[in-house]
């Protein structure tokens, strides 16, 4: 049995070299602490957003506290987490003066009648979050100064449960200077984020990429189609080559464990937790698929 497990990514892009260590152990710790939160009995809600959360609470990514500024020098948010059984999701988008966009996520797909919330909405719907202590507060107030990457390294993550059961979630700024208000692919479902009974999908990259050919739910309806999720993977990255500019990825599982991956970028940081420690990590796991890991 190779599940329960937990997966997950750090963006795909090209990172300085200096902060390769450091990105290896956010990675490995955000899947090690994914994993825990599953061993003691929380949800695949519970372990993706706790994942999720630490690595935003880096500011390795630009994503939570490492957040890049839009073009009028503001911070703005997007994040979706997809419970792929239920076929439940919640997403906040350009949302302003948090640092967890993950868990307003979660908290728009458990206590609210929708699916998505954007802008001003989606902070007034946070101090709601806040007051009803569903989460503690807790800003950035700050970006992170410098980049150490160049284009979009969105975080994300798939968890799938003892049963099978299978989670996807995404959490990003997206890239420095974009337009305000400009919304990616990270809380469109869909195409950053996808999960369904069979198999999830966290894409990561540039949105407008990922959007036009709506990256997470082909990939998953090419396993539901009989695919294996890495047969999935080459086939979307196929269509990602062949129909847009490219510079994505993405990571995949489906409800046996079986794992996936595929970018076209110079490095798109992964780890892999399962039987309770890490089983791979890799900056640019091009070897990936001839090594299958588990
Ligand atoms: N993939 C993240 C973004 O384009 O916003």
């Amino acid at each position: 049995m190779k599940r329960p497990l937990v997966f997950i990514h750090g963006g795909a892009t090209r990172f300085k070299e200096e902060f390769h260590n450091d990105i290896i152990k956010a990675v490995e710790r955000a899947a090690k602490i994914g994993f825990c939160t599953l061993e003691r009995g929380g949800s695949g809600l519970d372990a993706a957003e706790a994942a999720i959360r630490s690595l935003e609470a880096t500011t390795l990514f630009t994503a939570g506290k490492g957040a890049e500024p839009n073009l009028i020098g503001d911070v703005e948010l997007d994040s979706m987490i997809m419970d792929g059984n239920r076929l439940e999701s919640g997403a906040v988008m350009a949302v302003k003066g948090i640092t967890h966009p993950i868990s307003l996520a979660r908290y728009v797909l458990e206590r609210t009648p929708v699916m998505q919330i954007a802008g001003d909405s989606a902070s007034w719907l946070y101090r709601q979050m806040i007051d009803e202590g569903y989460r503690d507060e807790e800003f950035s107030g700050d970006t992170k100064g410098p980049s150490i990457s160049e284009g979009c390294d969105t975080v994300g993550c798939i968890v799938v449960d003892k049963l099978g059961r299978i989670t996807s979630a995404s959490s990003t700024s997206g890239w420095r200077g974009k337009l305000p208000g400009r919304v990616g692919d990270s809380a469109i479902i869909g195409a950053g984020v996808y999960a369904n009974e069979v198999a999830g999908a966290s894409c990561t990259g540039k949105g407008e990429q990922i959007l036009r050919i709506v990256m997470g739910r082909m990939a998953v309806y090419y396993v539901e189609e009989g695919f294996s999720v890495v047969d999935s993977c080459n086939k979307i990255m196929r269509v990602l080559r062949e129909k847009t500019t490219g510079q994505a990825g993405l990571i995949m599982a489906d409800k046996n464990g079986n794992v996936g991956l595929g970018f076209d970028t110079p490095h798109m940081p992964i780890a892999i937790a399962n039987n309770g420690k890490v089983i791979y990590s890799s900056m640019a796991p091009h070897d990936f698929v001839e090594a299958q890991p588990i």
